[in-house]
């Protein structure tokens, strides 16, 4: 028999890196999703991330080893970990395929990390609760990014769209269309450096506090214009809030020169989404066709551009 799980990737439509200072953020689940399928076998757990071409198997005692050495978890070593931590000492296989691009900003690993725990529960019928598998998953992501603050794992989870604030989760509903474009860079970075950079900027100078105060006013600002379907207030928000992010230097060229193309084509307002320094960039379109028209002026920029749509499935635990 085998175990299967699956779950989507995000964007943020405002207040990446504040949400890590307990200031509210909001999210959507997109429909670019992980699927893992998991087995039984004899001994230790193997990992193939098929889309990475990347095969790795590890004893309990690999584990046991870079448990005590957290510098030296890399990438999949995580899932591992993952893996003996909510079924300690079973042996077992994960094959991953996923079809969220890894280092952009669009919540790949915690999609993945939560379709591990869902595919491990279905596997081994340990009926785990929604709370469990976004807890399980942040375990793992602690590995990866360090002091993450528990945003992706929580839309990989819940799917939709989120408030997330302190560790609290609110559920809204999208009563209006909004038409996003999503276009890649194709700039790796890591979220745990951009992190670490924003939290070496607040220790240096104190007007920083204040900024993040700002970001948290300006996300407040965005819900309320979800929730009255202001979508001109919205793009507003998304230009001002990406000159807030450039301020606290997560911006990169790459980004804003695709959200200058998209601007000069008419979006309503434009910004980074995730960490930044590189990966993502959504913009706000009037309707449909305009976003089509966006992405194609996008695309002959050489971006990689994303026509997804919000999604309002969560993680799915079995098929
Ligand atoms: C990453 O998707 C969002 C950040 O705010 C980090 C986090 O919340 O853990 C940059």
């Amino acid at each position: 028999m085998n175990g299967f799980g699956s779950a989507p990737g995000k964007i943020i439509l405002s207040g990446e890196h504040s949400v890590v200072y307990k200031k509210p953020a909001i999210a959507a689940a997109i429909d670019l999703r992980c699927e893992v399928t998991s087995k039984k076998i004899s001994n230790g757990i193997e990992i193939d991330a098929l889309d990475l071409g990347l095969k790795k198997n590890y004893s309990f005692d690999d584990i046991k080893q870079l448990k005590q050495n957290p510098d030296q978890i890399h990438g999949i070593d995580s899932l591992a970990i993952l893996a003996d931590l909510i079924v300690p000492g079973e042996s077992l296989s994960l094959k991953i395929h996923s079809q969220i691009p890894i280092s952009a900003g669009l919540g790949s690993s915690a999609a993945t990390a939560v379709s591990v725990a869902a595919s491990i529960s279905d596997l081994f019928s340990l009926d785990l609760s929604l709370e469990q598998i976004s807890n399980f998953a942040y375990q793992s992501e602690v590995f990866i990014h360090g002091k993450p603050s528990g945003i992706d794992n929580s839309i990989a989870t819940w799917g939709g769209l989120i408030v997330y604030e302190n560790s609290h989760i609110t559920r809204k509903t999208l009563n209006h269309t909004m038409p996003l474009i999503i276009a890649n860079t194709q700039v790796e970075r890591s979220t745990a450096k951009l992190v670490q950079g924003v939290s070496n900027l607040r220790n240096k100078y104190t007007f920083i506090n204040p900024l993040i105060d700002i970001f948290g006013e300006l996300t407040n600002n965005v819900i309320t214009s979800i929730d009255k379907g202001d979508m001109n207030k919205l793009g507003e928000l998304f230009n001002i809030n990406q000159g807030l992010l450039d301020a606290i230097n997560v911006g990169h060229r790459k980004l804003s020169e695709f959200i200058w193309i998209a601007r000069d084509a008419g979006a309503i307002g434009a910004k980074l989404t995730g960490a930044g320094g590189g990966g993502c960039m959504i913009a706000l379109a009037r309707n449909d066709k305009h976003a089509e028209e966006i992405a194609n002026k996008l695309e002959d920029q050489g971006a990689r551009v994303y026509i997804t749509s919000l999604s309002s499935k969560g993680v799915q635990v079995g098929k």
